[in-house]
């Protein structure tokens, strides 16, 4: 039952395989800060995946002779994008920013996020669904209104 739960709400997800085996846990402990790759453009409502030339302003001379990172500065060379399977994804007919929450105080990377810089790879955590908005809204006394979050039909 409680699995079943679990399940329902998109929890206790496997990391996915990534095509390149990137680690958190390995690069915050060099001291990099999460704004270093995820810049947060204006109007700041997503947090953006870092460009390949991100990387590559350290790859182009660390570890270059691992295979991974040989396979990311193909990606580089041939002006690809590399194709990160998504965590977090929400439907666009959700409205949802970033900065929106960060500003509100209630909320830091961790809450929706989980334990990101202890991670090796990546899996869902935090709770994205409906239920998982709701329940911090009613918590937080914001709207529960269906159009704060979904267009007015
Ligand atoms: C050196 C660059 C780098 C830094 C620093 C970094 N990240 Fe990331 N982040 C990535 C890359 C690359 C991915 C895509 C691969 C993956 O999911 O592991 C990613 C993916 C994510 C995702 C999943 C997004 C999705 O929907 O697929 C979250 C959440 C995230 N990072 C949060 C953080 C947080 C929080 C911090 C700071 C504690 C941080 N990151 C620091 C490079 C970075
Ligand atoms: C600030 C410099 C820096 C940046 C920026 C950086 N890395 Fe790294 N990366 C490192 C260092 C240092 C290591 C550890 C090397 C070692 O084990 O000696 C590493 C290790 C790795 C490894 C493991 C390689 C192996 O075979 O052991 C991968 C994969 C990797 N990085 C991918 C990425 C990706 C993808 C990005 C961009 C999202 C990125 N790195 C950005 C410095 C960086
Ligand atoms: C209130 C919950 C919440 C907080 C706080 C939050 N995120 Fe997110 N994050 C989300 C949701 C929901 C998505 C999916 C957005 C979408 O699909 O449009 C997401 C997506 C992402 C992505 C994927 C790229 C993107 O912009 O969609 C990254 C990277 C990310 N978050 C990093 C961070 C970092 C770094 C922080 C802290 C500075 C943070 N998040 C704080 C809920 C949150
Ligand atoms: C950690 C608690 C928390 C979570 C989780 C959370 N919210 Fe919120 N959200 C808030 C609070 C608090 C506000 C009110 C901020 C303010 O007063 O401006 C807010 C405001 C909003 C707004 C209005 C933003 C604006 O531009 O004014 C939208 C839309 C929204 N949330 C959607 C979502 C969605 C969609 C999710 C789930 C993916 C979500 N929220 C998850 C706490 C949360
Ligand atoms: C705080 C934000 C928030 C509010 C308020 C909200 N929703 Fe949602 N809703 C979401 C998110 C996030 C999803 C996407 C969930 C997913 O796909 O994981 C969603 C998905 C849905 C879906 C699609 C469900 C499905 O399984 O396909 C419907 C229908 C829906 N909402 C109706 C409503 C109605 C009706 C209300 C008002 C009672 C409402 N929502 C209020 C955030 C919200």
């Amino acid at each position: 039952m409680i699995l079943w739960l679990a399940a329902l709400a998109g929890l206790a997800a496997e990391p996915p395989t990534q095509p390149i085996p990137y680690s958190h846990k390995q690069h915050l402990a060099l001291g990099l800060k999460c704004k270093d790759c995820h810049t947060q453009p204006d109007p700041g409502e997503l947090m953006t995946l870092p460009a390949t030339s991100r990387c590559m302003a350290c790859h182009a001379g660390v570890k270059k002779d691992s295979p991974a990172i040989q396979k990311l500065a193909a990606f580089d060379r041939d002006k690809r994008p590399v194709p990160w399977v998504r965590v977090y994804q929400i439907p666009s007919y959700v409205f949802f920013s970033h900065q929106a929450h960060l500003e509100s105080g209630t909320a830091t990377c961790e809450t929706c996020h989980g334990k990101v810089a202890e991670r090796d790879r990546l899996a869902k955590e935090g709770d994205v669904s409906m239920g998982g908005c709701m329940s911090c809204h009613r918590a937080n006394k914001a709207s529960l209104d269906c159009t704060f979050c979904h267009e007015q039909r």
